[in-house]
């Protein structure tokens, strides 16, 4: 089931949430955020008064999941987003202690097996777009639509500033890039499903591309790949 999943992976500020949801939405299909999904268990481990500087541990998470229900709802513009414990939790999920919480969280094995079990779950909808960091290698690995975006440090730290909703309160173009290679380092190194690409995922390099362009040559190769996508919108029969 999970074939008809277009996965898009990368790293942090490689531009792949604004590309995947416009990707999504050129094709009318739903939008799945997996690093939402990390955010939520790292601010609800926060709320619950977790220690996560001293204590962020399998151990920490065990009980603390049994008491969290994490879903995917449509909201009242009818787009899929995050709902924790039957509420939205909007841009808390974007706060700079969240930001800072969840690399080592979302290297738990046990915070990664709970998600995963969620993220497959989604494949019953049928076509979505699937965004994270093991989607073509983990959790969709059969997916026929692989994608994995880089972009430079530097272009990455210019897009981070000026990504909506992130709060850098006098953060700077070096703090940010300083701030996201740690964030790499521990997302690539990890144990459990380290950031990879697939090994028959496409590598495309947004650097010097625009969104726009990123959108319409994912979209293009997406349409023009498979001929059994011809009921999708805007597909050329
Ligand atoms: O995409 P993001 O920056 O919102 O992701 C937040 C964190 O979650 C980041 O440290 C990587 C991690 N993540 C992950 O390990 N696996 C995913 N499928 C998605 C995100």
């Amino acid at each position: 089931m999970g074939d008809k999943v277009i996965a898009i992976d990368g790293p942090a500020a490689s531009g792949k949430s604004t590309v995947a949801e416009l990707i999504a939405d050129k094709l009318s299909v739903p939008y799945i955020n997996t690093g939402n999904m990390y955010r939520a268990v790292t601010l609800f481990a926060l709320d619950s008064g977790v220690d996560l500087k001293n204590n962020c541990s399998d151990a920490a998470f065990d009980e603390l999941l049994q008491k969290l229900q994490l879903d995917y709802k449509r909201n009242a513009s009818g787009i899929y987003e995050i709902e924790l414990n039957g509420e939205f939790p909007g841009n808390g999920i974007r706060s700079p202690e969240v930001a800072s919480y969840v690399s080592p969280v979302a290297a738990l094995p046990v915070v990664r097996a709970w998600l995963s079990q969620k993220q497959r779950d989604f494949a019953s909808l049928g076509m979505i777009v699937m965004e994270g960091r093991d989607i073509g290698t983990v959790i969709f690995p059969e997916s026929k639509f692989k994608f994995f975006l880089t972009a430079t440090p530097e272009a990455r730290a210019r897009r981070r500033l000026g990504q909506d909703g992130e709060n850098f309160d006098g953060a700077t173009l070096e703090s940010v890039a300083a701030a996201i290679a740690e964030r790499d380092r521990i997302d690539s190194t990890r144990e459990v499903a380290p950031l990879k690409p697939a090994g028959d995922a496409e590598i495309v390099d947004t650097t010097d591309m625009t969104i726009d362009e990123v959108v319409d040559y994912i979209t293009g190769r997406i349409l023009n790949n498979d001929s059994s996508r011809n009921d999708l919108p805007g597909a050329v029969c």
